[in-house]
């Protein structure tokens, strides 16, 4: 019986044999259909206006919040892996109901800003424009009554990004999650001057568990609740693709998908319907779960982190803002760079 089959598949011809092309390296590479490079990347940093030095931040292994005289060494780093971008986050020297620190005019972004476009002029400069981290009650929009506002939010965040673009930001990265706030940003800027300020909309931005290690690195974890509110129900796609077709309607340049690796599926689909440029955030969490079981042994971190940033690549992200970005630098300047 065995043999008899045996001698079935002999006589059938096989059709495909994609092995034949998996012999070499080099003959991988030809047929490679996806590259990851740096010059996909976004590096998220984290400036603190309490410190006087970096400071590790002990649940994202690698990364540390830094000072704003650490800013020049960082870009130096940064600027030589042909790192396109930064994504700006700040921490406020002072936090109060209204995120007063989000829209000063000193204020710890606006600073840093500055400060990097002065010294790096050719660097893609993007913020953050969210509330959480300059509210005493942590939440991205104002409160009332154990309510998270959306309409009077607006002003503040529309303020925030103006104060960014003046500052000298490339592109505001609204990630509130408040309903027209793509469209007040855009508004606000055209009306006070800074009209090639690009918007970068955290369209579908999903209430995830993955951003934990960052709440503890930017310290705007809820001091009540959560943000199931306002950020996106995890279970549902056709609303994604709601948000961000809005966003879209509303202005924004760049549209993104948040977090990246639980949400292939609507990267895939995102970039299947439309057209925009789209970003994918590899967050705090996925970045943070590698670290760890690299750090026990468990996994190869580096070939498992190419195979992540790959595969969101792969599902049709432009841009991926990632924590990976400095260390992607050094697998690709050591020719390991797949
Ligand atoms: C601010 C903001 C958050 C992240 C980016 N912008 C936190 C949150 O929404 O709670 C998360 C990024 C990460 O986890 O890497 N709203």
């Amino acid at each position: 019986m065995k043999s008899e089959l045996f001698e079935v598949a002999q006589r059938s011809p096989i059709a495909e044999r994609p092995r034949r092309l998996r012999r070499l390296q080099s003959l991988r590479m030809l047929v490679r259909e996806t590259r990851l490079s740096t010059a996909d990347l976004m590096y998220p940093i984290f400036v603190d206006q309490r410190l006087t030095g970096r400071q590790e931040i002990e649940a994202m292994p690698g990364i540390s919040r830094l000072s704003l005289s650490d800013l020049k060494t960082e870009i130096d780093e940064i600027t030589s892996g042909n790192i396109p971008a930064v994504l700006v986050f700040g921490l406020p020297k002072r936090k109060d109901a209204v995120g007063s620190e989000a829209y000063a005019e000193n204020g710890i972004v606006q600073q840093a800003v500055r400060e990097i476009k002065r010294h790096a002029p050719g660097l893609v400069v993007a913020t953050d424009v969210c509330l959480c981290q300059y509210t005493d009650h942590g939440h991205c929009g104002l409160v009332q009554g154990g309510e998270i506002l959306n309409d009077e939010s607006l002003k503040l965040l529309a303020r925030t990004a103006v104060s960014h673009a003046k500052a000298g930001a490339d592109i505001v990265g609204p990630s509130a999650m408040m309903d027209g706030q793509v469209r007040a940003i855009r508004n606000a800027l055209d009306e006070q001057g800074c009209r090639s300020t690009a918007i970068m909309a955290y369209s579908a931005k999903f209430a995830s568990s993955f951003y934990g290690p960052f709440r503890e690195a930017a310290e705007s974890a809820p001091v009540w609740g959560d943000r199931r509110t306002y950020q996106m129900d995890p279970p549902n796609r056709r609303e994604a693709m709601r948000e961000i077709a809005t966003d879209i309607n509303e202005g924004a340049d760049i549209v993104m998908v948040k977090p990246a690796l639980s949400y292939l599926d609507l990267i895939r689909e995102a970039r299947n319907r439309f057209d925009t440029p789209l970003a994918a955030y590899n967050v705090s969490g996925e970045y943070s779960m590698i670290k760890a079981a690299g750090q026990k042994g468990w996994l190869d971190e580096e070939r498992v982190a190419r195979e992540v940033l790959t595969a969101i690549k792969r599902a049709g992200a432009d841009i991926i803002i990632t924590y990976f970005a400095k260390e992607a630098k050094r697998w690709f300047e050591e020719g390991t760079g797949q």
